[in-house]
C-alpha cells in the first residue's frame, strides 16, 4: 500500500497536496471544488483586515511555461473567509484547513491574529509575507528586521499552529540569515515559494505587456520557478530546527516535481500554475504520478525518502 499522507504541525492529511493561497481559494464555491478534490486540505485566498477588489485586469496570464500575475491581493476579507471555514470545520470535523492571512502592517498582523484567535477556527494559519503585487508595498520577506518584528509581534499574540509563506532567496547569505530569524520562533512550517516577483513577459507581436498593473511587472510562478524554490525548501531544510516543517510550492506540473520537493525536505505541497491551468483534478494525477514513482523506487512512505537528498563528495 503506497501512501502519501503526510503530517504537519502535528495534524494528519490524508494527501501531502494542496493548493496554493491565489489559485481556486477565493470564495465557498472554489474552496468546496479543493475539499472534494483528491488534494488534501485547502489554504484560503490571503484575507486581509478588509476586503479588496485587487488590481486592475488583465493581471493573470498564462504561458507555456507557467504564469505572470499581479492580482493585488484581491480577498473578500478575513471575516468572510473565517465564516467560510468555519463551516469546512462543521462539516468535516476530523479535517485541518489553513486560513491565509496578510496585514499591512505589524498592528494589522497582530489585529488580524487577534481575530483568528477569537474565532471558531481550529485549523492552521498560514502568515504570507511575500506578496508582490501591491503597487508601493515591498515584499516583507525582504526586510529581515520587519520579519522579525512581526514575528515577535504575532507570537506575543497567537499560540495555534502559525506558518509563514517567504518570498524566493537568492543567496546562500540570505538563507543563513532567514534561518536565524525563523530559528528564533515557534513557527510550525515555512512555505517557500511565493512566485518570483516582479517579472516581466511580453507580447512581441504586439510589443506590449500582458498584464496591466505596474506596467506588466508580476510574479512569475509554473515551470520557470521549480530551480528556484527546490533550492529554497533544500537550503531551509537544511538550516530550519526540525520542529519548523517546510511546505514546498514551485513548479509542479507533475509527480516528479512533488518528489523532487519531498526530496528537497518539504513536508507538503502546494499547486499554484498547474492547479489554475488544470482545475481540481490536478490532485488526482499528481497523486497518482507520485504513486508510481514511489511505488518504481519500492518506497510506501514519503518519510523514506523526504530530506534525504544526496550530495556528491
Ligand atoms: O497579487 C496577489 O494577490 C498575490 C499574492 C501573493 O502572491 O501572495
Amino acid at each position: 500500500m503506497i501512501s502519501t499522507a503526510t503530517k504537519l504541525a502535528n495534524r494528519s492529511f490524508s494527501n501531502c497536496m494542496m493548493n496554493a493561497a491565489g489559485v481556486w481559494c477565493m470564495d465557498e464555491a472554489e474552496l468546496t471544488a479543493i475539499d472534494d478534490s483528491a488534494a488534501g486540505t485547502f489554504v484560503t485566498k490571503s484575507g486581509t483586515l478588509v476586503s479588496r477588489p485587487g488590481n486592475p485586469e488583465p493581471r493573470y496570464y498564462e504561458t507555456a511555461l507557467g504564469s505572470i500575475n499581479s492580482m493585488g491581493l484581491p480577498n473578500h476579507g478575513i471575516d468572510y473567509y473565517l465564516d467560510v471555514v468555519a463551516a469546512f470545520q462543521k462539516k468535516n470535523p476530523g479535517k485541518t484547513y489553513f486560513l491565509s492571512c496578510t496585514g499591512f502592517s505589524i498592528e494589522q498582523d497582530q489585529t488580524l491574529l487577534r481575530k483568528i484567535k477569537d474565532s471558531e477556527f481550529n485549523g492552521i494559519v498560514e502568515l504570507n509575507l511575500s506578496c508582490p503585487n501591491v503597487p508601493g508595498k515591498p515584499q516583507i520577506g525582504y526586510d529581515f528586521e520587519t520579519v522579525d518584528q512581526i514575528l515577535a509581534a504575532v507570537f506575543a499574540e497567537y499560540d495555534g499552529p502559525l506558518g509563514v509563506k517567504l518570498p524566493p532567496y537568492f543567496d546562500l547569505v540570505h538563507f543563513d540569515q532567514m534561518a536565524v530569524i525563523l530559528n528564533k520562533y515557534p513557527l510550525a512550517y515555512i512555505n517557500s515559494i511565493n512566485s518570483i516577483g516582479n517579472g516581466l513577459y511580453i507580447d512581441d507581436e504586439k510589443e506590449e505587456v500582458v498584464i496591466k498593473p505596474k506596467n506588466g511587472f508580476g510574479g512569475i510562478g509554473g515551470e520557470y520557478v521549480k530551480p528556484t524554490a527546490l533550492a529554497n525548501v533544500h537550503a531551509f531544510y537544511q538550516r530550519l530546527k526540525p520542529e519548523i516543517q517546510i511546505i514546498g510550492t514551485g513548479g509542479i506540473t507533475s509527480g516528479r516535481d512533488v518528489f523532487e520537493h519531498i526530496l528537497c525536505g518539504a513536508s507538503m505541497v502546494q499547486v499554484g500554475t498547474e492547479l489554475a491551468k488544470e482545475g481540481p483534478q490536478v490532485f488526482e494525477r499528481l497523486t497518482k504520478e507520485l504513486q508510481d514513482i514511489m511505488a518504481a523506487k519500492g518506497y510506501t512512505t514519503l518519510a523514506d525518502f523526504r530530506g534525504k537528498l544526496r550530495h556528491q563528495d
